[in-house]
């Protein structure tokens, strides 16, 4: 009772500040509400019906709606968005030294796209900082790192490493971000030489028990998928999270349409939707899946799972929904599970 009514208060609150907030622009907003969520006292972890339990990559799910990351860069409120409602949440992408990212204005709200565009280019605070923070919470929930390589580095494969031996202790599980469109020559990592070597180089740094997702572009094209899986499969990638930002501009109405960057939001659904289901194939179903880009509704999020993935992450519907949204999914898809008539989300995944 008392986490729906501070659920409930929590939207209220958000309904209220949120015209208030898009008067502000995107960046300042969002600095806003990560400070306010460092502040909030822990709510105790949400919780969810069993029917929505999953184990996967050895870790057992409570709900298969998380917060993809780029929303907690810095490790500042992993706990407060637990208690919004959220099965698990990804902090990062945090990067070995702390850089200061893209010159501002760097982020868009494309509000009639429902869609955002971000150049942020890694902005963190570095792994130390991140490290010490993750150190100090007691572990409760599932709270992932993802990692990446600093603009300046000499030497990317080196930063992932170190991000892999660094973050280990206070992840529970990591994401090898190659996909981020707004570091130059990082996606490079995505192909063929270059990519075994990265992971070879991961899995002999990894900790035993942690597992490890590698997080992929949408912007790729045939026979990528076949490669990209047979790599991670290879080198014991625990699952695939598809995907990322994209760089592609389909049709846009808002005045930011121009802006450079990643699009994420709606207009990457069906793009996002389509990756997901070529890298269903490519992986036969024998590697988990995790879906982003695009999600708003339980509907989203079912298609996703029939569709082969075991999870979904979400960002950008939050900026215009609120955080009552992972709440929302995750009862609505309890409801399209019953009457699914199968049991389990398991069941439903790749079920179409
Ligand atoms: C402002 C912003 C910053 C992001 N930063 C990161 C990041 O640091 N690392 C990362 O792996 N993905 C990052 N992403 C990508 C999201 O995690 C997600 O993959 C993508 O936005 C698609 O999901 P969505 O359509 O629900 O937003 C960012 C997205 C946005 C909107």
């Amino acid at each position: 009772m008392t986490i729906i009514r501070q659920t409930t208060e929590a939207m209220a609150l958000y309904k209220l500040l949120r015209p208030l907030a898009f008067m502000l622009d995107a960046e300042p907003a969002h600095r806003g509400t990560i400070a306010a969520l460092s502040v909030l006292p822990r709510l105790p972890l949400p919780k969810f019906a069993t029917q929505l339990h999953q184990k996967v990559a050895g870790l057992n799910f409570p709900s298969p709606v998380g917060l993809a990351a780029g929303f907690d860069k810095d490790a500042e409120a992993p706990d407060a968005i637990l208690g919004l409602g959220f099965g698990f949440v990804e902090i990062g992408t945090v990067t070995p030294k702390p850089q200061a990212g893209n010159p501002k204005p760097r982020l868009f709200r494309l509000k009639e796209d429902r869609a955002v565009i971000n150049r942020m280019g890694f902005n963190s605070g570095g792994q130390a900082a991140a490290l010490e923070r993750l150190r100090k919470r007691d572990r409760r929930g599932i709270v992932g790192v993802n990692i990446g390589a600093n603009k300046d580095s000499e030497d990317r494969i080196a930063d992932y490493v170190a991000g892999v031996k660094a973050m280990s202790p206070v992840a529970d599980y990591l994401t090898v971000n190659i996909s981020s469109p707004n570091t130059p020559g990082l996606r490079n990592l995505q192909a063929g030489g270059e990519l075994v070597e990265l992971l070879a180089a991961v899995r002999e740094a990894r900790t035993p028990g942690i597992p490890v997702f590698l997080k992929v572009a949408p912007d790729l094209e045939s026979g990528d998928h076949e490669r990209i899986v047979q790599a991670a499969v290879e080198s014991g990638i625990d699952a695939l999270i598809v995907s990322n930002t994209t760089i592609s501009r389909p049709p846009l109405k808002s005045p930011h349409a121009g802006e450079a960057g990643g699009l994420s939001g709606r207009p990457l659904k069906e793009l996002a939707l389509d990756q997901l289901r070529q890298f269903y194939v490519a992986t036969g179903g024998q590697l988990p899946l995790i879906a982003a880009g695009g999600i708003e509704t339980a509907e989203d999020a079912w298609e996703r799972i029939t569709a082969g993935a075991n999870l979904v992450q979400l960002y950008s519907a939050m900026v215009f929904e609120g955080p009552g949204i992972a709440r929302r999914i995750a009862s609505g898809l309890e409801q399209r599970l019953r009457r699914s008539g199968m049991s389990e989300i398991a069941e439903a995944v790749g079920s179409r």
